[in-house]
């Protein structure tokens, strides 16, 4: 394998910044962050509560309220520019390239939905397999 492709980060994050704009005033929530994280390889960012390390996260799956928040920078999974996804693009993106699992079941599960149709949803909404 060529040691350049194989180098190159899947995840690469650059000079990330997002600002909530919805409120009074504007919340700057994550300023400059960088990380780059190698296919294999296991990172954990770990900070005092309200740091920023889910707005981070929630960022590389496109997940903050486009009309009341500001992303900038670069963020680049696998061969994706995550930024320039449109609607189809990122809908084929979540749950196949990046996926993540919220921490508070109660807050990320829809009480209307039964658990099993929400678990199975995104392996669903990618592979040909039933329920
Ligand atoms: N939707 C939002 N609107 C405004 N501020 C937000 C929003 N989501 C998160 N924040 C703020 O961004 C900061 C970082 O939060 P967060 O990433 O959740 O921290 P943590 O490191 O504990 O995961 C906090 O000050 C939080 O209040
Ligand atoms: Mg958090």
């Amino acid at each position: 394998m060529n040691p350049d492709t194989e180098d190159k980060p899947f995840v690469d994050v650059r000079n990330l910044r997002v600002t909530f704009t919805g409120g009074k005033k504007p919340v700057e929530a994550v300023n400059g962050v960088d990380l780059q994280v190698k296919r294999g390889e296991v990172v954990a960012l770990i900070g005092e509560s309200g740091s920023g390390k889910s707005v981070t996260l929630r960022s590389l799956l496109r997940l903050h309220p486009p009309g009341r928040s500001r992303i900038e920078g670069a963020m680049r999974v696998g061969d994706q520019d995550v930024l320039a996804l449109g609607t189809q693009a990122l809908a084929d993106y979540r749950g196949k390239v990046a996926s993540m699992i919220f921490q508070e079941p109660l807050l990320a599960l829809d009480p209307v939905y039964s658990v099993g149709a929400q678990i199975t949803e995104a392996i669903r909404r990618h592979e040909n397999v039933s329920a």
